[in-house]
This record gives structure tokens, C-alpha cells and sequence, in this order.
């Protein structure tokens, strides 16, 4: 199977939420033995932290679950909205950057929500920005991820087969 399908996770800074959804999502897809035909990547819609590895607070929180996160921070461009089959948000203010960022109605359909993949968390209509906040912060962000992403990847599956 070709590289094929690409999906692309964004937030703010690109340091915290969207890393680390990249990683999460790299993980769910190896187990299925399906890393040959998704490709991954983040960015986030302030570029502040262009460069920069993902904050120390989340990337000690992912590899006590065991995903490393080498991602280098970068802002989204409009080259993206061409190159994805989707672009995943955190919150609802990512989804009013990125959308206001969409070049074109069909790049404008490549946007999702992450709680649209959510099976658990009911009372949570978003992913909350950890930055600001302690471990337990960093830890929910981390759970929201997995109940997301093996959700997303179900989602695309049938994609997949036909790429
Ligand atoms: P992220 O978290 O959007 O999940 O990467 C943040 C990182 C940095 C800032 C805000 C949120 N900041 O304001 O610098």
C-alpha cells in the first residue's frame, strides 16, 4: 500500500495538544499495521514556538505511555489545506483560525473537531489547552488523544482500503 492518506492535527502552539495527537495517532495506526498508508504531521495557528520540540511537561507525560514526541513546531500554511485529507482542531478557537485560513469550500470540508471522535468524555465539547495548567491537565489531554484517535482511525479505514 502507497503513503496515501495524510492527516494533519493543529492547535495553538503546536508544543502541547496537537504533538501529541501526531504521536497518538502514529501509535494507533502501527498497531493496526497500517503506518504505511497514513501519513502524520501537526502544526498550530500562532507560530510562536516555530522550532521548538513539544513542551517538557507533555512530552514526560506521553513517554511515561511510551510515545516519544521528536515533532518540531511549525505553523500551518495553505499548502496544508491542499496536501491533507484532514485537518483535525483541539478547541473551537483553532477551528475559527483554521477555518477563517481555508482557501476554499473543499479545503473548508477537511476540517474536523477532535470531540467528534471522542467515545467517552460527554461532558467535554473540546480539547483543553494543558498549558496553563497542572499534570492532571497534561493527563486528560493524553486520555482524550487515545479515545480519539482509535476512534478517527476507524473513521478513515474503509479510505485506506480503497487507496
Ligand atoms: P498547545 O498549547 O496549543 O496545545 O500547543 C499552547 C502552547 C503555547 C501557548 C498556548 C497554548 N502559548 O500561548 O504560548
Amino acid at each position: 500500500m502507497k503513503k496515501s492518506y495524510k492527516l494533519l492535527f493543529v492547535c495553538l502552539g503546536n508544543i502541547c495538544r496537537s504533538p501529541a495527537a501526531e504521536g497518538m495517532m502514529r501509535r494507533v495506526v502501527e498497531r493496526e499495521g497500517l503506518a504505511d498508508c497514513v501519513e502524520i504531521d501537526s502544526a498550530g495557528t500562532y507560530g510562536g514556538h516555530r522550532g521548538q520540540l513539544p513542551d517538557p511537561r507533555m512530552r514526560s507525560a506521553a513517554a511515561n505511555r511510551g510515545l516519544q514526541l521528536t515533532h518540531r513546531a511549525r505553523k500551518i500554511t495553505e499548502e496544508d489545506f491542499y496536501d491533507f485529507d484532514r485537518i483535525i482542531v483541539m478547541d473551537d478557537m483553532n477551528y475559527e483560525n483554521v477555518f477563517r485560513l481555508s482557501p476554499t469550500r473543499e479545503t473548508d470540508n477537511k476540517i474536523f473537531r477532535m470531540r467528534e471522535f471522542f467515545t467517552r468524555f460527554p461532558e467535554w465539547s473540546y480539547v483543553p489547552d494543558p498549558y496553563y495548567e497542572g499534570h492532571e491537565g497534561f493527563e486528560l489531554v493524553l486520555d482524550m488523544l487515545e479515545d480519539g484517535c482509535a476512534t478517527l482511525l476507524q473513521e478513515i479505514k474503509p479510505d485506506l482500503q480503497r487507496a
